[in-house]
C-alpha cells in the first residue's frame, strides 16, 4: 500500500514538473506576479506609500542604483510620498533627521544589513564590511587608536609632503600657456596619494603620473558600482563575484589591482623584515594593535583594515573636496569672501605657509563653506541601511516590525527645511554663521553615525582642513564652464567629473 502511495506521489510530482516545463512561459510570470502581490498586500509595510515597483520587489532599488542617481530618486520620492516611503518589500526610507539619529544611535540594536556583506573582501571583512556587530566592535576598538585625531596629527607631515607635490604640479599648469587644470582629477589623485602615504608610507603615484595609473581609480568606481547594485540583492553575489568561475577571469582578480598589490607588498615586506617602521604609518600602527591582541585583532585584520581605508577613504575625501571647490568657484561673492578671510589670516600671521589644523579651525567662513559642501553634496550617494531589531521598534512615533530595513540617505536628510532652513537646495555658507550651527551639526550625517560613525573622519577632516585653505589662498581659479552643473553619478560614493579650471598663482604671482 505504502509503495503504491509513493508511486502515485512520484507520478504527480513528475506530471507537475512536466507541466511547468511545458508551460514555463506562463508559470514563471504567474509565480512572480503572485509573489509581487503577496509582498505588496500582505506585508505590514503595505500602509506606507512608494513607487509601485518597490512594493512588490527589489527592482526599484536595483534600477535606481543602476541608473546612477539614486540620491536624486530618493529626494524625489520623499517629495512625492512624504517622510516614510516604501522602497522595497521589506524596506522603508526615512526623511526625518531626528528619526535617523534614533536609528543610528549606538546600542539601540539597529544593525547593518547584508548590503555591506557584498563589499569585498568577503573572506576577511574590514570595519566597513563586517556585519556581525560583536566582531565589528572588537575590530573597531583595536583600530580606533591608529585613527584617533592625536595619531592623525602625527601623520600631518605625510599630508604636507603630498601637498607639496600637488602644488608643484599646479605651479607647472599655472605657467602653461592655456593654464588648464582638471582640478577634479588632481584632487582625486591627491586623496589617493595621501592615503597611500598615511597607510603604507608610499604614494600610489597618481599625482606624479598625472593620470589614473593602471585605471585603478576607475576600477574602484566600477567595483563600488557593482557593490551598490548587487548589494540590493546580496544573494546574487553568489552568481557573480562569489562564483568560483570568477577566479579564472584574470583581470577580475583582486590581487592584480594596483592598490591591492601595493598593500600586499607592504604587508609582506614588513612581515619579512619585522623591523619597527621609522614612520609610524597606519599599517605599522595596525601591526602594533595586532601585537597587543593577536587573537582579537588578527593578522588578516591588519591587511583588511589598511586596504579598506583606501577603498573607503579616497573617493569620499576627493568627492568632498571637489564639491567644496565647485560650489565656492561657482559663486563670485562666496569665492571673494573666502579669499578675503584667507588673505587676512595670512597677513596677520594666523595662517601658515602650510596651513595647520588649529589655524583652519579659526577660519569661520572657510568652515561654513566646508560644512555647506558636506551638507548639500554628502560624499555617500546611496542610502545607508540598518535592520530593525527582532522585537520591532518605534521610530519617530511609528512602529516597525523586526527585520524591517531602514534606509537613510544623507542627500535627503540634509535637505530638511525645519533643520537647515527654507532654502536647503542652495549652497549658502552663511546659514552656518547666522543660524543655530550646533543644532544643524547634530543632524549632519555625511560621516554616518553611532557605532558605525566613519572611522576615517579625523583623517578626512585633517586632510581637507590643511589642503583647501592652501589651494584657495595660493591659486586663482576660474571654472571653465561656470554655467554647467558638475557631472556625477553615485556608485556607493558620489563620483564627480568635469571640475576643470583655468589656474594661476595668487601669492607667488
Ligand atoms: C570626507 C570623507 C569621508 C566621508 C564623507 C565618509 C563617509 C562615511 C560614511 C557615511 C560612513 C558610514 C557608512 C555606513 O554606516 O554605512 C563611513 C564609514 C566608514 N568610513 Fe568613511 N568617509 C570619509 C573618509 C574616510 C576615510 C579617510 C577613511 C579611512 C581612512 C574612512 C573609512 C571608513 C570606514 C572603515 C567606515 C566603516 C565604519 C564602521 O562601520 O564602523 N572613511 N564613512
Amino acid at each position: 500500500m505504502a509503495v503504491l502511495h509513493a508511486e502515485e506521489r512520484e507520478s504527480t510530482v513528475l506530471a507537475l514538473l512536466k507541466a511547468i516545463g511545458a508551460y514555463w512561459v506562463f508559470v514563471v510570470p504567474l509565480v512572480l506576479l503572485v509573489r509581487f502581490a503577496y509582498y505588496r498586500y500582505v506585508s505590514p509595510l503595505r500602509k506606507y506609500p512608494g513607487p509601485l515597483l518597490a512594493s512588490g520587489s527589489r527592482a526599484w532599488k536595483v534600477w535606481s542604483t543602476w541608473a546612477g542617481h539614486t540620491e536624486m530618486d530618493h529626494i524625489r520620492i520623499h517629495e512625492r510620498y512624504g517622510p516614510i516611503v516604501r522602497i522595497a518589500p521589506d524596506e522603508v526610507s526615512l526623511a526625518s533627521p531626528t528619526a535617523a539619529r534614533e536609528v543610528l544611535a549606538a546600542g539601540k540594536g539597529f544593525h547593518k544589513t547584508d548590503f555591506y556583506w557584498v563589499f569585498p573582501p568577503p573572506e576577511n571583512p574590514d570595519i566597513f564590511t563586517e556585519i556581525r556587530e560583536d566582531v565589528h566592535a572588537i575590530k573597531k576598538r583595536h583600530a580606533s587608536h591608529p585613527y584617533s585625531m592625536a595619531t592623525m596629527h602625527t601623520m600631518a607631515l605625510f599630508i604636507e609632503d603630498t601637498q607639496r607635490l600637488l602644488m608643484s604640479k599646479l605651479d607647472r599648469m599655472c605657467k602653461a600657456q592655456d593654464q588648464y587644470c582638471n582640478l577634479g582629477n588632481y584632487l582625486h589623485y591627491f586623496a589617493f596619494d595621501v592615503l597611500g602615504e598615511v597607510a603604507f608610507s608610499r604614494k600610489f603615484g597618481f599625482l606624479e603620473a598625472g593620470f589614473d595609473v593602471e585605471g585603478a581609480i576607475k576600477t574602484i568606481d566600477d567595483v563600488q558600482w557593482y557593490d551598490g547594485i548587487v548589494g540590493q540583492i546580496p544573494e546574487w553575489d553568489y552568481v557573480f563575484r562569489r562564483n568560483p568561475l570568477w577566479k579564472f577571469v584574470p583581470w577580475l582578480r583582486a590581487g592584480n589591482f594596483l592598490i591591492t598589490r601595493m598593500a600586499v607588498e607592504e604587508m609582506d615586506k614588513r612581515k619579512r623584515f619585522g623591523k619597527p617602521q621609522e614612520r609610524k604609518d597606519l599599517l605599522s600602527q595596525l601591526f602594533d594593535a595586532h601585537a597587543k591582541a593577536p587573537d582579537a585583532f588578527k593578522e588578516g585584520d591588519i591587511f583588511a583594515v589598511a586596504h579598506g581605508a583606501i577603498m573607503a577613504g579616497s573617493d569620499s575625501t576627493a568627492s568632498t573636496m571637489q564639491s567644496f571647490s565647485y560650489h565656492v568657484l561657482r559663486d563670485p561673492a562666496i569665492y571673494a569672501n573666502l579669499k578675503r578671510e584667507l588673505d587676512e589670516a595670512t597677513a596677520s600671521g594666523k595662517l601658515s605657509e602650510m596651513p595647520q589644523w588649529s589655524e583652519a579651525q579659526s577660519l569661520p567662513y572657510f568652515q561654513a563653506c566646508l560644512k555647506e559642501a558636506m551638507r548639500l553634496r554628502p560624499a555617500v550617494g546611496l542610502n545607508i541601511c540598518r535592520l530593525v531589531p527582532s522585537a520591532g521598534a518605534e521610530i519617530g512615533g511609528q512602529f516597525f516590525p523586526g527585520g524591517t530595513r531602514i534606509a537613510l540617505n544623507g542627500w535627503v536628510l540634509h535637505r530638511d527645511k525645519e533643520i537647515f532652513g527654507h532654502d536647503p537646495e542652495t549652497f549658502r555658507p552663511e546659514r552656518w554663521l547666522e543660524g543655530d550651527a550646533k543644532m544643524m551639526e547634530r543632524f549632519m550625517f555625511q560621516f554616518g553615525g553611532g557605532a558605525h560613525l566613519c572611522i576615517g573622519k579625523n583623517l578626512a577632516l585633517l586632510e581637507m582642513n590643511k589642503t583647501l585653505p592652501l589651494l584657495f589662498r595660493d591659486y586663482e581659479m576660474q571654472l571653465l564652464r561656470p554655467d554647467e552643473e558638475l557631472q556625477y553619478h553615485s556608485t556607493f560614493f558620489v563620483v564627480q567629473s568635469g571640475l576643470e579650471v583655468r589656474i594661476s598663482q595668487r601669492r607667488k604671482a
